[in-house]
């Protein structure tokens, strides 16, 4: 099999060992399966393990692939139990597996692992291993342009699977990555998928498959509507979980305890969070400064540019460091979205010079946000990005640290697109929300809220969501707090509790 295919099918096996000790904790759950349904059953290492385990189950496998399906038949017959099994090459995209479930008798149990890639991944290969085009989450324009349309095959596979077995009484127990399996249970809990009770248990995808990616076993009872949270084990062989997730509001958190404490936390934060520059043109507007009044840039090449359109720039790296004193610059070519950018010819001809000799670079900008904009053209300005003062923090640390920021050398800082900010006129009101923001019940609440293996713990959604004076009282700044807001009347009051509508998921890179 080429790589292309073994990417594009999530071809990678699931070694028999880790298989037994899945049915084994099955059964240690109380799972007595008479049915078991492999969706994806590859070379069988899961039918294989559960013959051993339930030795009176029937084993029904399916896989897309004949060869694989040949070689789960033949090691069926090896551990004697062809006379209980069905196999059959089958496109899961294409079967219908509410008749698959309706068939299937007594007690039952889905159990597998799907293949681990993205719809995207598969698409950039030019393979047609997809479900039939459709926008399966509803994602609209700018959503699907910016890449929330992206999901898991396996998402997929899995919301298909509960739908068919939707008011069933059955087990799904299937490995996937950490995200996926949260975003299954999301959708299943917001639309009365059934789903009695879930767990999931942390494997080690690195061991197993050589995958840099959270993933776990999710084990869910179906047929009847559970409390909308599920259980997260350290591991296949824990007794006690570590935490609960769960729906707060229309998003999952990932401490549901501890969200249900503080959510008196959660509000309208009354300042309007903001997200740093986006420009996808690192290479040429990122500028180091190389002595005598030269830059050097990362391509390596030196180069002599007029200040106007030079400001120091930070990224998420030194927020989290708790750095504030920047080493590169920004080539700020617009102070507003959609300015018409010529105007640099006249004021700084240098810079007008440089930025046409790549302006290839910025036409192979793959976003289709700048199509259609002037040459050169950025996001995330506005007069905000230019305010004296700045509490920031980095969208990708999973432990935030919000960081004051003013200016440097007379000219304000400004923050990369990994990074969310609020702006100040002045400083003491920056300093208390600064303190606010990163007081003791202020970090225990957002960790709450956050997964650890996403990509970008820190959102604007969340952030926005922040009820600094309730969390100013319990931090034993109210009254500083209450004097800022005197002062500075622009603040707006904030008493109602408004439940989530939190993005915080977006999917890791890596996939095996
Ligand atoms: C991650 S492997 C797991 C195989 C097996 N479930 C196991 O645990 O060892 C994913 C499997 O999905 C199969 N597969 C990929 N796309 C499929 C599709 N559209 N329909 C059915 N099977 C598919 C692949 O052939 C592969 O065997």
């Amino acid at each position: 099999m080429s790589v292309h295919a073994k990417i594009e099918f999530g071809d990678f096996q699931t070694p028999v060992e880790l298989a037994v000790e899945v049915c084994a904790l099955l059964k240690n759950l109380g799972v007595q399966p008479d049915t078991i349904i492999e969706p994806t059953c590859g070379t069988g290492a899961f039918l294989i393990a559960a013959a051993e385990t339930f030795p009176r189950a029937r084993l029904m496998g399916r896989d897309i692939n004949t060869d694989h399906v040949t070689q789960a038949k033949m090691a069926l017959k090896a551990a004697h139990s062809a006379n209980r099994s069905d196999f059959r090459t089958q496109d899961f995209f294409s079967h219908d597996w509410e008749a698959e479930v309706a068939r299937a008798n007594g007690s039952l149990l889905i159990l597998g692992n799907p293949p681990w890639v993205t719809n995207s991944t598969v698409e950039r290969l030019e393979g047609s291993n997809l479900p039939v085009k459709e926008n399966f989450l509803g994602l609209r324009g700018i959503a699907a342009r910016t890449g929330k349309a992206n999901f898991d095959i396996s998402e997929w596979m899995l919301i298909q699977l509960v739908k068919a077995l939707r008011g069933r009484e059955a087990w799904m127990a299937m490995l996937c990555k950490a995200a996926t399996a949260r975003k299954l249970l999301r959708f299943a809990w917001q639309n009365d998928g059934r789903i009695a009770e879930a767990s999931l248990f942390r494997i080690d995808a690195k061991k197993h498959f050589g995958a840099s990616v959270d993933a776990c076993l999710l084990v869910a009872r179906t047929g009847a509507n559970g409390p909308a949270e599920a259980a997260v084990f350290k591991d296949l062989a824990s007794a006690k979980p570590d935490v609960k997730i769960g729906l707060a509001g229309r998003d999952l958190v990932a401490d549901i305890r501890t969200y249900r404490r503080l959510r008196n936390f959660e509000g309208l934060c009354p300042y309007q969070w903001r997200s740093g520059v986006k420009h996808d043109c690192a290479s040429v507007m990122e500028l180091w400064r190389n002595g005598g009044g030269k830059m050097r840039n990362k391509l390596n090449e030196e180069v002599e540019l007029e200040p106007d359109y030079l400001f120091p720039l930070l990224k998420c790296s030194d927020l989290a460091n708790g750095r504030t004193k920047p080493e590169r610059c920004l080539l700020l070519t617009q102070r507003q979205v959609g300015e018409d950018t010529s105007g640099i010819a006249r004021v700084a001809p240098k810079t007008w010079r440089y930025l046409n000799r790549h302006h290839d670079l910025f036409k192979a900008r793959k976003s289709s946000i700048y199509h259609k904009r002037a040459d050169f053209s950025v996001f995330g300005v506005g007069d905000y990005a230019f305010a004296p003062w700045k509490v920031a923090v980095s969208g990708l640390h999973r432990y935030p640290v919000f960081v004051l920021l003013g200016s440097h050398e007379g000219k304000p800082l400004l923050l990369d697109d990994t990074c969310y900010f609020l702006s100040f006129d002045n400083k003491a009101e920056a300093q208390v929300v600064a303190k606010i923001l990163n007081s003791a019940p202020c970090r225990e609440f957002l960790s709450a809220l956050v997964f650890e293996d996403t990509k970008r713990p820190v959102t604007v959604e969340l952030l926005q969501r922040l009820n600094l004076r309730a969390i100013a009282g319990a931090a034993g700044l109210g009254e500083e707090w209450e004097a800022t807001a005197e002062k500075f009347p622009s603040i707006k009051p904030q008493e109602e509790t408004v439940q989530g509508l939190m993005l915080m998921e977006t999917p890791r890179k890596e996939e095996k």
